[in-house]
This record gives structure tokens, C-alpha cells and sequence, in this order.
């Protein structure tokens, strides 16, 4: 049977431009087996589903209808999976098999009214008739988003026993919160069980512990409910007893607490389901951008701890009234929370001196940070609920980092993988499916726009894609839709690549000078100006007579920058690989994670060497990983464990005292040629 045409020759689609074979490097039989193995995560196409060609480059919209009246716009990187795409943003779509293409209830509708018309894996064929097909229904986690896709998700036919998270990774439904709803038997001179036993007795598989808060509750609730009663139990502690019914309102909220931003995603603990998703900037912003200078203002002053600590809480209870009042949740309806964030912003949140933290040897107060109440660190929810923070491995790879380890599967996966997390600090780890090392590298903040002349957020108004013609054309992708006001990380990144690319910067990252220029892309070469002494590339200019200074450019100090930034990963990766003995020919899969990481264009991060030179689709956008292990924690008690079994088993590499580091580091800084 002839397969429908490809995606690419729908209309209003962006423009995709031809992929660099050199990248796409278009797989030999070898590279075809280990693509399977990623299509077994749930981020490419399974085995047997069509491949679309993309080069890995630039952003796609997909335009979700979720409900009569709920629309939700989402951008992802192009080769990511609608249902990955959904699950980032907290859109829930049907699922038993975790993304791996065998349950077939991923069903969405892509109308062909107003869509190109995706290719049709064998497993879609077998799901839907021809006319369904015809009408645009395919299965989420085999359409690939190539391209700007609008998406009609149906409601949810099916309450999951187990939930899928993090990296395709399936969450088998044990929470830590359990509810028991009993009907009891009224107490009278025969049977004059306490009123403790009498509910304990009855909810017998659970084993469970109250303190005062309960007992002083439990008479009236018992009796003014009739004896119909619910318990809601955390671990082993009967936190409340609730008249009536409630199950079918049990809530959780995971919280990725970035030292940038924070994200908070509420979810129905008995389903798995994301209710709602919210993220803003850490309140903490005014005490410096980066947790050094965050340690440093506690150290200038006593009462900044106290203040930091009050500010990362007010930043969280914000976002969990924001989620709550989203999903049309009581507050008192959420019993735990779980947070994942770097050693520092753990320290902070728990009111903890992060001193140590900042000077050699750099030591932290525990790996394990106790459970507490959630009142504890600020959160107006149910009185008694938990909050759950995540296990670190040092001062500088904390709870985030495992919490992404945990939603990638570092420690189950076989297969030789890299994890990036792009940032200020910036975390790797690398497994070769047995052994896991991990290490960090410092960045600077070239990619959250500080140091860079025209950086900014990745806000409205940011450029975060650049492509450049040769022959005169510069097309911007610019965040809102709006004129481009700065650069962000991914536009950074993008903007030097497209330079190196077209050959106005060259491999020691300078700019050429202008007759260079003029005769290697002459019609380019009058963007090229100057600030001062400093060489410029106008990547917009409000208007024609706009001096350089009034408009978005790159400088020569920006290429510096970024140098340096990707210089430290770079080299902290080729170390690791050293560590393990391996080549860069070896890695079967680089995932790219966090708020930059997972924004950046692969093809662009090969290009600066960033990453290691391999195919653009072993590159993966691996989404909020963080945020993705804290869900996972909260949804499963195996997951939870799995989190503290991963500290024993991997390796910290110091990159500070290797001989070798300064040596690397300044070879690495030159972009491949
Ligand atoms: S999630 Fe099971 S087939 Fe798509």
C-alpha cells in the first residue's frame, strides 16, 4: 500500500530548510538499529513507524485543543513527538504502553483541513480504519512534529494504573498518598473500640500512625459524617480524616525550583494525570542571577538566609495557588509535594546555610534532606501535607540532576548515553549502561543572556532561532511573534553556528574583516559594523537608519562568551569520556536538557561543538527533566526509592584538579572546523 506523502508538502508550514547531509548524516544500517532503541524511549518514532528527515534546526508550533474552548500553544524543537509535546506541557493524552506505540490509545486528530498529512505507521493502520485515517486521526506518540501541527487531543477514555513520565519512561501508580474511604460501625456499649482503632481496623492494609492534629479532629469528623469517613494517609501517617467520600479529589504538586525559574505541575495522584502547569521567575531573582552570588549575599549579611528562604517559599505558594486555582483544585485537596532544585536553591528553600556550598571543598549539610510539612516551606495547602525533596550528589549535581537521571532512565538504559543540562552550572553525566559518571562544568551565564550584549530571557521579544543565507537572507524566529528586542540561549547559539556556517566568523571565533567578508558573502558583510572598537553583526535593525548600538547584534565579546560557556561543556564531556574509555562515535544518544538545554538546535549545538559531532537525530530535547523526575516521585514510592539508590551508583568526576583540564579547555574553545 502507497504510503500518503510526506510531511513538508502541507501549506502554511514553516520553511524547512534542506538538512546538512554532514548532520543528517542519513543512517547506515548500524545507526538504524540504535535509532530503534531510541524509538523505544518515546522521543523518535518506534521501530517501524516512517521517519520524517528534519535537520534539526529552528522551532515548530503545535496548537493543542484539549477541550471545547481550551486551546494551548506549545514550541518545541522539530522531531520531538506530539505526545512528548503534550506531556512537557501538561496536555494529558490517553496512554497505557508509556509512548512505545503498542497500546494505541494515544489517538489525536490532526484535521486535514488545516494540516499537512503526516505519514502512517503500521501500528496507526491496524488502529484506525481508512476513513479515520483520511479524517486525520494518528497516534500521538508516532507523530512526529516536523512541523507547526494544530491537535485535537479527545477527553481521556481510560483512569491509567500506571502514568507515563520523564523521557517515555512508565510510572506504575503507588503515590505515597493513599485514601481509604470507609463506612464505620456506629461505637455502643458492646463495642467500644477507640475511635482511632475503629478506623485503623477498617483500613487494615495500611499500616498507619496519627499524631495529635488527627485525634483532636476525629471525634466530631466521625460523628458529624455519620461514621462515613475518608482517611488520607501519606507513608504511614493519617494526616486528615475527611467526612464522606473524597476520593477522586487526591493532589500533588511537583515543583522543578530553578535558580531562574521555577515550574509547578499539579497533578491527580490517583490517575497520573497533569491537571495543571505554571512557571515563574524565582523571587530570589533581586539577591543575584546565580547561586554563588546568592551564597555570597548570605554571607554579607545575616538576615539574607532568613529573606532568601521566605522568597523561594512565597515563589513556590504562588505557583501552587496558580496551578490550583488552573485546575479547579482546593488547596487543602493537595497532600504532598515533591521538589527537585540544585544543592543551593534546596539549601535556600529549607532555610539551610548554603555557605559551604560556595568555597572549597565544597560540602553539603546532607545528601539527604529530611521529609518536612509543606507548611514548612511556605505552601498554604492541606495542613499536614508533605513535601518530599529531592535526594543531591554534591554541591554542584543536586537534587535536579538526579531528578532528570531518574526521568531519563541513566541508571536502566544499556545503551551508552550523554546527559546535558545546559545552564550557568552546567551538569553532565554519562553512562555506558553500566557504569554512571557525572560531573559539572561552569558555564557562566552566556546562555540565560547575562554578559551578552543583546541577551535576554527567553521572553517576548527574544530571537531563538537565527538562519542566515549566503546570499542576503537573515530569517529570525523571534518569541510573541513580536520585533525582536534581544537574543536567548537557543538564538545565541544559533546565531554563532549560522556565522561559523556561512563563514563570517571563523574557527577561532573571530569575525572576518569587512573585504573578507565582502567576497564570501557580499551580501551579508554590510551587517558587519562596529560599536566603539568592538565588531558587530546587526541581526536586526529597528529601521534602515538605525545606528548598530539601537539594534539586536552579536558582538565579538558575545562569540568570547559563548566560547568559553561551551568550551567548559565540551570539555567536561570529553573528560567523562576519557573516564569511561570511550570515543564520541560511541554515544548512541545525547540528551539535552533543561530550561536552555532542551531549546537549543541540535544541528546548531553539533555545529559550535557544544556536543559531540554525531547525527542530529541521536540529539535529543529531552524537555524539563527535573520537573519530570519530581513528577515521577510523586507518583510512584519504587521511583522515589530509585532516586536514593541512584546516589550509590554514581561516580563524581572533579574536573578542577585534573592535570589535563586547562590543556583541553582552551582547545576546545576553537568551533569545529
Ligand atoms: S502511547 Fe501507547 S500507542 Fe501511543
Amino acid at each position: 500500500m502507497d504510503l500518503p506523502p510526506p510531511a513538508g508538502t502541507g501549506s502554511g508550514s514553516r520553511p524547512v530548510s534542506t538538512p546538512d547531509p554532514e548532520l543528517q548524516g542519513e543512517p547506515p544500517a548500524e545507526l538504524a538499529t540504535s535509532l530503534g532503541a531510541v524509538g523505544r524511549e518515546g522521543l523518535q518514532a518506534a521501530p517501524g513507524a516512517p521517519r520524517e528527515p528534519h535537520d534539526g534546526s529552528g522551532r515548530v508550533n503545535l496548537s493543542f485543543t484539549v477541550a471545547e474552548g481550551q486551546d494551548r500553544d506549545v514550541r518545541v524543537p522539530p522531531g520531538v513527538s506530539v505526545f512528548d509535546s503534550a506531556s512537557w506541557n501538561g496536555i494529558a493524552i490517553d496512554s497505557t504502553c508509556g509512548g512505545h506505540g503498542t497500546c494505541h490509545k494515544c489517538k489525536v486528530r490532526l484535521d486535514p483541513a488545516r494540516n499537512p498529512t503526516l505519514p502512517i505507521s503500521r501500528h496507526e493502520r491496524k488502529t484506525f480504519t481508512p476513513g479515520q485515517l483520511d479524517d486525520g486521526w494518528r497516534l500521538a506518540c508516532l507523530a512526529t512534529a516536523t512541523q507547526d501541527l494544530q491537535v485535537e487531543v479527545p477527553p481521556l477514555t481510560t483512569r491509567p494504573k500506571a502514568a507515563t513520565v520523564g523521557v517515555g519512561r512508565q510510572v506504575i501508580l503507588r503515590p505515597a498518598v493513599q485514601k481509604r474511604y470507609v463506612e464505620l460501625d456506629d461505637p455502643n456499649l458492646s463495642d467500644q473500640r477507640t475511635d482511632l482503632v475503629r478506623l485503623t481496623e477498617a483500613i487494615d492494609d495500611l499500616e498507619v500512625t496519627a499524631d495529635l492534629a488527627v485525634l483532636r479532629r476525629l471525634p466530631k469528623v466521625l460523628r458529624e459524617a455519620d461514621f462515613k469517613v475518608t482517611a488520607v494517609v501519606v507513608d504511614e501517617a493519617l494526616i486528615d480524616v475527611e467526612p464522606g467520600d473524597t476520593r477522586g479529589q487526591t493532589y500533588g504538586i511537583a515543583f522543578d525550583l530553578g535558580t531562574t525559574t521555577v515550574v509547578a505541575t499539579l497533578l491527580d495522584l490517583e490517575t497520573g494525570t497533569p491537571v495543571a502547569v505554571a512557571s515563574r521567575l524565582n523571587r530570589q531573582q533581586p539577591f543575584g542571577a546565580d547561586v554563588i552570588t546568592r551564597i555570597s549575599a548570605t554571607m554579607l549579611d545575616a538576615a539574607a538566609l532568613g529573606r532568601l528562604q521566605e522568597l523561594a517559599g512565597e515563589t513556590l505558594d504562588e505557583l501552587a495557588q496558580q496551578v490550583c486555582a488552573e485546575g479547579g483544585v482546593e488547596p487543602e485537596r493537595v497532600y504532598e509535594v515533591a521538589l527537585a532544585g540544585n544543592a543551593t536553591m534546596t539549601a535556600l528553600a529549607l532555610g539551610i546555610d548554603p555557605e559551604p556550598l560556595g568555597v572549597a571543598p565544597f560540602v553539603m549539610s546532607s545528601a539527604h534532606p529530611p521529609t518536612v510539612l509543606a507548611d514548612d516551606i511556605g505552601l498554604h495547602l492541606h495542613a499536614r501535607a508533605r513535601a518530599s525533596v529531592f535526594p543531591a550528589l554534591g554541591a554542584y549535581v543536586g537534587g535536579d540532576i538526579v531528578a532528570g537521571m531518574l526521568a531519563t532512565g541513566m541508571d536502566r538504559d544499556k545503551r551508552t548515553r550523554l546527559f546535558i543540562d545546559v545552564g550557568t552550572n552546567c551538569e553532565i553525566v554519562l553512562s555506558n549502561g553500566d557504569t554512571i559518571v557525572a560531573t559539572a562544568a561552569p558555564a557562566g551565564p552566556a546562555f540565560e543572556g547575562g554578559a551578552i550584549r543583546c541577551g535576554m530571557r527567553a521572553a517576548d521579544g527574544a530571537v531563538e532561532v537565527v538562519r542566515l543565507d549566503p546570499d542576503g537572507g537573515v530569517e529570525l524566529q523571534v518569541i510573541g511573534d513580536t520585533e525582536a528586542r534581544g537574543l536567548c540561549g537557543s538564538g545565541l547559539v544559533d546565531a554563532v553556528s549560522e556565522l561559523v556556517r556561512v563563514g563570517l566568523l571563523d574557527h577561532s571565533g573571530r569575525f572576518l574583516t569587512d573585504e573578507a567578508a565582502s567576497s564570501i558573502a557580499p551580501k551579508l558583510a554590510d551587517r558587519l559594523s562596529a560599536i566603539g572598537q568592538e565588531r558587530v553583526f546587526v541581526l536586526h535593525r529597528p529601521t534602515p537608519a538605525s545606528p548598530p548600538e539601537e539594534c539586536v547584534y552579536l558582538s565579538q565579546r558575545d562569540v568570547r562568551e559563548l566560547q568559553f560557556a561551551k568550551g567548559a561543556i565540551a570539555t567536561g564531556w570529553t573528560l567523562l569520556l576519557d573516564e569511561l574509555g570511550l570515543e564520541a562515535s560511541d554515544l548512541q544518544q545525547v540528551l539535552l536538557a533543561g530550561s536552555f538545554g532542551s531549546y537549543l538546535s541540535p544541528a546548531s549545538a553539533v555545529r559550535i561543538g557544544l556536543v559531540p559531532h554525531l547525527p542530529v537525530l541521536r540529539i535529543v530535547s529531552a524537555g524539563n527533566v527535573a520537573g519530570e523526575g519530581a513528577k515521577m516521585t510523586l507518583l510512584s514510592l519504587r521511583e522515589r526509592a530509585g532516586a536514593t539508590t541512584l546516589l550509590e551508583e554514581v561516580q563524581y568526576v572533579e574536573l578542577s584538579d585534573r592535570p589535563e583540564f586547562n590543556d583541553r579547555f582552551v582547545e576546545l574553545l576553537a568551533f569545529p572546523g
